[in-house]
């Protein structure tokens, strides 16, 4: 495996997912946590970082532990860390150093650039240079305005790169970083969905042995892949536990069920509707609506849990970005709002838990899926938030407005798939606004509440822009709405990015 020490660059998990899809494991550690470095450590990349070296409060670590005893590679701040505590110097760069540039020389016997051309276009992004280096450095390419674009450590495996390969901008960036990997730590390019799915099915089964796991299913890919992990590892010992919240979208709860029991999981469904929207009743203030329905849902989880008898274990779909410990840059980032309810887990549970995709990033879940065989439509699946509906109708929730939104939903995401575009969408939704407007049907004057659609292009759901839909599309849904869903007479498209909106509106 390769280590990633993080030096709370904005880039580093895309260094870990550029390393992943090259089928090499890796891992991300804090730049002040490195864990023990054994015979399965291959090499050490070093991130990013908005600090500067030159700054006191600058990260540290322990390079010369590392040096000549392991390939390294630093990327911007680590280049710049290993030269200036190496005999160089950092400074402030004169020139703007952002966005594209070219190689206008590259050592092309070195094997950190086999294969990359000379010209070839990087990505920028520093606001320091490396301005001299030691002695024993050697300059392995250039571009026009940052000398110092790459170097070796003479006679060392040690390279720094000033530029961020991991971005696509950096168009030979993959090549850069698979030869470091492969020719440079000699790393297997082992690490698939496949292998993954048989190491982790012994893991698990070594792990668990008889015992029993429960698990909620959500009909989100993580809870779904997780399921079948665990099924194909512990078959009947598996308990599957969903919950319709009565806050699903139409149908789903149904259709999710079957497919479930299709894949011959141990499944419960459970109808909690009406304490959901009991707990609801004339809640209108976000967070109250959140809680609410975070604590029924511990309620009746809990209350599902203790039918299965002798169960020890909890599973859960968490994934890699979830458990990534981050390197705290300036300032504390907001929490905005109180999301994805983090250690909602119950103490009197006290459950040991599994997380069979701690591991992975999204993509490879998804990946891993397709490799067990899930249902694509289970995979495709756009996000859906844990407190459903409910957010998506602003202001007190009644099961009246639940079904007038399921039905506008419904049209929606069924023209956004027989459009063709619900696959290059990456969220979609209705949102039921607590607006009346005037409206005329025939002769008749109405008064009557608006619909507001939303969707957007997002790669996490931390920024995301909102999607260019094809006019004539919008007209369609729009026309079905009004003309099929009571109660709404207009219909209105959300144009705001996130920053500065958030993708849903409460
Ligand atoms: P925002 O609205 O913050 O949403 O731009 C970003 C992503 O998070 C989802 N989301 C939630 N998911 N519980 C969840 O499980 C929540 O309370 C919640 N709020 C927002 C949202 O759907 C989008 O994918």
């Amino acid at each position: 495996k390769i280590l990633i020490l993080d030096f709370g660059s904005q880039f580093t998990q895309l260094i870990a997912r550029r390393v992943r899809e090259l089928n090499i494991y890796c891992e991300i550690h804090p730049f002040n946590k490195v864990p023990e470095v054994d015979q399965s450590v291959k090499g050490i990349i070093l991130s990013g970082s908005p600090y500067s070296v030159r700054q006191d409060d600058a990260p540290h670590f322990e390079f010369i532990k590392h040096h000549k005893t392991l390939p390294i590679l630093g990327v911007c701040y680590g280049a710049q860390y290993i030269a200036h505590f190496h005999g160089g110097e950092v400074l402030a760069s004169s020139t703007r150093e952002y966005g594209r540039a070219n190689l206008d020389f590259v050592k092309q016997d070195n094997p950190l650039f086999k294969d990359v051309p000379t010209g070839s276009q990087v990505w920028m992004s520093h606001a320091d240079t490396i301005a001299r280096i030691a002695g024993d450095f050697e300059i392995i390419a250039s571009t026009d305005s940052v000398k110092v674009a790459a170097y070796q450590i003479t006679g060392t495996q040690t390279y720094g790169i000033q530029f961020h390969p991991e971005v696509t901008h950096s168009t030979d960036g993959k090549q850069l970083l698979q030869n470091f990997l492969v020719d440079i730590c000699h790393c297997t390019q082992d690490w698939t969905p496949d292998s993954f799915i048989e190491t982790t099915i012994a893991e698990l089964k070594a792990k668990l042995g008889d015992d029993k796991v429960v698990l909620g299913l959500s009909g989100g890919v993580d809870s779904s892949v997780a399921a079948v992990l665990l099924h194909q590892a512990i078959g009947k010992n598996l308990h599957c536990i969903f919950v319709d919240n009565g806050l699903l979208r139409k149908d789903e709860y149904q259709s999710v069920l079957d497919s479930y029991q299709h894949m011959g999981l141990n499944i419960k469904g459970i109808d909690a509707k009406q304490r959901f929207y009991d707990a609801l009743a004339g809640v209108s203030d976000p967070e109250k609506k959140r809680k609410a329905i975070g604590r029924v849902f511990i309620e009746v989880f809990d209350d599902a849990a203790h039918e299965v008898q002798g169960v020890s274990w909890l599973g859960q779909g968490t994934i890699y970005p979830d458990v990534i410990e981050s390197v705290s840059v300036k300032g504390p980032s907001a929490t905005i709002k109180s999301h994805h309810n983090v250690g909602g887990l119950p103490d009197f549970m006290k459950l040991k838990v599994v997380e069979p995709l701690n591991t992975l990033f999204k993509d490879e879940v998804r990946r891993v899926g397709k490799a067990l065989g899930i249902d694509p439509n289970i995979l495709g699946r756009h996000p859906f938030p844990g407190p459903g509906l409910a957010i998506r109708i602003l202001g007190d929730v009644t099961p009246e407005k639940v079904e007038i939104l399921q039905q506008a939903d419904a049209i929606y995401i069924n023209n956004l798939r027989s459009g063709g575009v619900y696959d290059k969408v990456w969220q979609a939704g209705a949102i039921y606004l607590p607006v009346q407007s005037v409206g005329v049907m025939g002769d008749e004057r109405t008064y009557e509440n608006v619909i507001c659609l939303r969707a957007v292009e997002s790669l996490d759901g931390m920024t995301a822009d909102w999607c260019h839909l094809p006019y004539d599309l919008l007209a369609k849904i729009s026309n079905e709405i009004i003309n099929n869903v009571k109660g709404i007479n207009r219909v209105v498209y959300d144009i705001s990015s996130k920053p500065p909106a958030t993708i849903e509106w409460e």
